[in-house]
C-alpha cells in the first residue's frame, strides 16, 4: 500500500483515473448525494466505468466498482489488473480518498481470481490530491474466492 502522487502515476493509471472522475458524474445519487466513479482497462485496451446508483431500498445501492465490473463483465472484459476508484460528498472533506466497500472487496477478489492478478487499486480523494495505491490482497487480506472451491474458471478468461 503506497501513498503518491497523480504526477508520479502511470500514464496508464492517470487515464483510468481521470475516466473514473468522468464516470462519477453520472452517479444516481439521491440519497447520500455521495458521488463515486471507478474506471478498469479492458485486454482490448478500452476503459470501461462506472458510478454508483442508489435505490430507495438502501441496502439495494451498487457501488460504482461493482457497476464498473459488471459493465465491463456484459460487453465481454471479464479481466483486468487495474482499476480506480474516485469519489467526493458533500459531508466529506475534498481530501479523503475513496476506498471500495467490504462488498466490493469481495466482488475484486472475484475478478483477481478469475483474471489470474492481484487488482491494483487506485484509490483517489475528489481533487486528486491524495491517492493511495493497494492491491485488492492487502485489501482484503485472507479472502475468499473462486480458488478456495478449485474452480475452473478458464472459459470465462476473456
Ligand atoms: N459507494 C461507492 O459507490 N463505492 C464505494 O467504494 C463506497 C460507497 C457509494 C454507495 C452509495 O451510493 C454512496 O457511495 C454512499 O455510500
Amino acid at each position: 500500500m503506497k501513498r503518491t502522487s497523480f504526477a508520479k502515476l502511470s500514464r496508464q493509471s492517470q487515464e483510468l483515473l481521470e475516466a473514473a472522475r468522468a464516470a462519477m458524474e453520472g452517479a444516481y445519487n439521491p440519497y447520500s448525494k455521495f458521488f463515486v466513479g471507478a474506471a478498469l482497462r479492458a485486454s482490448s485496451g478500452e476503459i470501461i466505468s462506472g458510478s454508483n446508483f442508489e435505490n430507495a431500498s438502501y441496502s439495494v445501492v451498487v457501488c460504482a466498482e461493482r457497476s464498473a465490473i459488471v459493465r465491463a463483465s456484459a460487453m465481454g472484459c471479464k479481466t483486468f489488473s487495474r482499476i480506480a476508484v474516485i469519489g467526493r460528498g458533500a459531508r466529506s472533506p475534498s481530501k479523503s480518498i475513496v476506498s471500495p466497500c467490504g462488498v466490493c472487496r469481495q466482488m475484486l477478489m472475484e475478478s483477481a481470481q478469475l483474471s489470474n492478478r492481484n487488482i491494483e487499486v487506485i484509490m483517489s480523494s475528489s481533487d486528486m490530491k491524495s491517492i493511495v495505491v493497494a492491491t485488492i490482497r492487502e485489501l482484503l487480506p485472507l479472502g475468499f474466492g473462486p480458488h478456495n472451491l478449485g474452480m475452473d474458471l478458464r472459459r470465462f478468461q476473456r
